[in-house]
This record gives structure tokens, sequence and C-alpha cells, in this order.
């Protein structure tokens, strides 16, 4: 993560985050390790629970502990329970800054830790679905502090979305099926950024790609890129392969069970696991088997089974190791960067939902053309005059 590395040789000559309390509610991973110890060598006090009950790399959350000085409080497959026992732990250390990927700290926060409130001088929040339950908080008028929505960053969406979670979410299915996807019928619901980069990758490895939308122009899109577009059930009824990434719920839900093949394999992308109704699929189901890790068969009334991939929980990171590292040094940078314009304002930012400012977006793409040493081209004045210009015309 070279681009994650620079910042934090400059972070730890500098210490933009000196004594600063962090609260990091994010995947467990590698690749937030990293992060970490960025932001503990800018000089923070980290604390860390994770984003999902699955994602935890508990040897990674060992390390942490070991050789950082990190307060980590996650363990790979914690039930629900642990899950909000260990974000309430991180509370505990009353953060001056929340890191989220989901929102489910922030949210605690709000629900539950009113009196933590007045310590915090702003948040960052990695994800999609995070950001839109940020915006309803905001709405509702009940937002205590300034929140960085790190998605929204170019440098974020387009690549750590499309490209990483396209790769990766193929990745976990690869990992738990052994499945050969040239030539099968794959579904995506939802062609948002991830859904884009799913679709993108299944299509390169020789599937046939339906796309299921519910806005228009998302819709018109996947059309004019090639792919078809038909409705959940119609698409139900004809996939080997069905995705969800919508950030939506019940996406997938009793009607689409009713009509999918034999043997349809099924797994979510989306941040939360109610993409995929589950509760109407195990009423439906006869038997369950768990015929390998990640993999439950729900056998139907009529002995049609249906795979349900890690239990509906984000597939990249619940049976693969989530985004690559190289994706992740930019999502990460702009984390990292974020919490220093937090740092730095101080609490004086309005409480609400702020975009990455363009200075940090432009930074970190510039770092990461350099890692590739990919160099390219500067305006001239003359170009910058008449990009500004009214005068010039036909
Ligand atoms: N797995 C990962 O590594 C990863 C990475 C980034 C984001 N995410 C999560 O993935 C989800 C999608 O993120 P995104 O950035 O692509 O969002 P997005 O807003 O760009 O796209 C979501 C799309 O789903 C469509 N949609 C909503 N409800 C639908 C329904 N019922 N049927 C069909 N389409 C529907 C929307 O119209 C939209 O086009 C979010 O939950 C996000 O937090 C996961």
């Amino acid at each position: 993560m070279p681009v994650l590395r620079s910042i934090r040789e400059r972070f730890e000559r500098e210490r933009p985050l000196d004594g600063l309390r962090i609260g990091m509610c994010l995947h467990v991973t590698a690749e937030t390790a990293n992060l970490a110890r960025t932001l503990i060598a800018g000089g923070a006090q980290v604390a860390l629970c994770a984003a999902n009950p699955l994602d935890t790399q508990d040897d990674v959350a060992a390390a942490l502990v070991a050789s950082d000085g990190a307060a980590v409080h996650a363990i790979h497959g914690e039930d629900m329970a642990t899950y909000y026992r260990h974000i309430e732990a991180v509370l505990d250390t009353r953060p001056q800054l929340t890191m989220d990927d989901g929102a489910d700290l922030v949210s605690t926060l709000h629900a539950s830790r009113a009196e933590a409130l007045a310590d915090v001088l702003g948040g960052t929040e990695e994800t999609t679905s995070g950001i839109v339950r940020l915006r309803a908080l905001e709405t509702a008028g009940q937002l205590a502090f300034a929140v960085v929505a790190v998605n929204e960053a170019r440098t974020k969406h387009l690549f750590d979305n499309r490209y990483g979670t396209g790769q990766s979410a193929l990745d976990g299915i690869l990992r738990a099926t052994n499945v050969l996807l040239a030539g099968r019928v794959v579904v995506v619901f939802g062609f948002g950024w991830c859904g884009q980069g799913i679709a993108l990758r299944a299509k390169g490895a020789g599937a046939q790609v339906v796309v299921c939308e519910v806005d228009p122009v998302r819709a018109l899109e996947a059309k004019l890129e090639g792919y078809e577009v038909l409705p959940g059930v119609a698409a139900a009824s004809k996939g080997d392969i069905l995705i969800t990434a919508t950030g939506g719920r019940d996406v997938i839900r009793r009607e689409h069970y009713e009509a999918m093949r034999d043997g349809a394999i099924l797994c979510n992308a989306g941040h939360f696991d109610v993409e995929c109704d589950l509760p109407a699929l195990r009423e439906l189901s006869r038997e369950r088997l768990e015929v390998r890790p990640h993999v439950e068969q729900h056998v139907l009334a009529d002995g049609r089974r249906i795979n349900l991939l890690a239990e509906g929980r984000v597939v990249n990171l619940a049976a693969a190791e989530g985004n690559p590292a190289a994706v992740m040094d930019m999502s990460f940078a702009n984390q990292a960067l974020a919490a220093e314009h937090l740092a730095k304002a101080g609490g004086t930012l309005p409480a609400g939902v702020h975009g990455v400012p363009r200075e940090i977006d432009d930074e970190v793409a510039r770092l990461t053309l350099a890692a590739l040493g990919v160099e390219i081209d500067a305006l001239t004045d003359e170009q910058r005059a008449y990009l500004t210009a009214w005068e010039q015309g036909t």
C-alpha cells in the first residue's frame, strides 16, 4: 500500500493526530491494520472493532494489539450480542474521531451514548450504505457532528466499489464454490458502482450477465453496455449465480426463491445481510445442509436446492479477503487524509455529511499514479484560460 505508506511516513514526522482518540469500526483485515498503523504513526490512540461479525481476520486483530498497541475488540464469527458489545467497548474509550464502515458506531453513539457525543470532533464513513444512514440521521436533524463521506471521493467509489468489489465478490464466490463462470448466467441485482464492477468482471470471465435495476437511468446504462436487463423474478428463473449489490433490503425474496433453478448459487456483496430475505428462504426450506465452508444448501419442498453463500453476508469479506490491498490503498489514504482534515478543523466543521475535499481526492490520485510509475500531462496556460472563458465559441 504505497500511498498509505507515504502518508504514514509524513504522519510520523508531522504527528497531525497527536493525542487524538480514534474509534474505528471497520472490517478487521490486513488493509485496515495498515490504516490503523498510519493513524497511530500520526500520534492517535486507536480502538478498533469489526464492521461485520464475519469479517475479522483474527491474526490481524492479534498483531495490531501485540505490535502496534491498538485496542482491538473483534473475533471472527462473533454473535450479534458480542458484535455490539465490541462496539460499546470502542465507545467506552470516548473517541474524538469516529471511523465507520456502515455507520454502526455512529448510530450506536447517537442511539444510546448521547453523553459521549460532546467529545467528538468529527467522523468518517467508508461505504454507500453508511452514508445512506448518516443522511437519514442528518435529515432527522439529529446528526451531532461533521462526518466526511469517504465513499464519495472519486478515488474511492470509482475504484474500490467498482474494480475492488467487482473482482473480490467473484473471488469470494469462486473460493466458496469453485464454480466455472464461463457459460453461466450471472444475475446482478443493482447496477451501481459495485454492481457495474461485478457485471464487468463476470462478463470478462465468459458469463452471460443479466442486470436487475430499479433506477431507469442505470437500467438503460446496463442495456447499452450490452447486458440483458430483466425484472428480478424473470432473471431469478434463469440465473445460475445471483448476486445482490444494492444497499437495499429483501431484494431477493419469496417470489424470487419460488422462481429459482435447482442448484442456483445466491450471495450478497452489499454491506448488510438483509439484501436476501433469509427468514423467507428458511421458511421455504425443508432441509439445510452445510455442503462446503461458506455454502449452506437450502432444499426446498419440491426438491430444488438453493446454495446460499456466507450466510447472506458480504461475500467478498466473509468468503475471501475483501478488496485487494492495491485498491484499499486509495480508500484508506482518503480515510487517513480525512482524519487529518477533521483534526485540523478541530470541531469547527458544521454538523452534517461532508464530501471529501477535492484536494484530498486529487492528492490520492496523484500519489497512486506516482506509485504506479504513470506520468500525465498538465494543462498549458492557454488551455486553462480557454477552459475558464466564455468569449470563444464556434
Ligand atoms: N462488498 C464490498 O466490498 C463493498 C464495497 C463498497 C460498497 N459496498 C456496499 O455495496 C452496496 C452497493 O454500493 P454501491 O456503491 O454500488 O451503491 P450505488 O448506490 O452506486 O448502487 C446501488 C444500486 O442498486 C440499485 N437498487 C436499489 N434497490 C434495488 C432493488 N431492489 N433491485 C435492483 N436494484 C436496486 C440502485 O438503483 C442503485 O443503482 C452498498 O451496501 C455498499 O455499502 C460493498
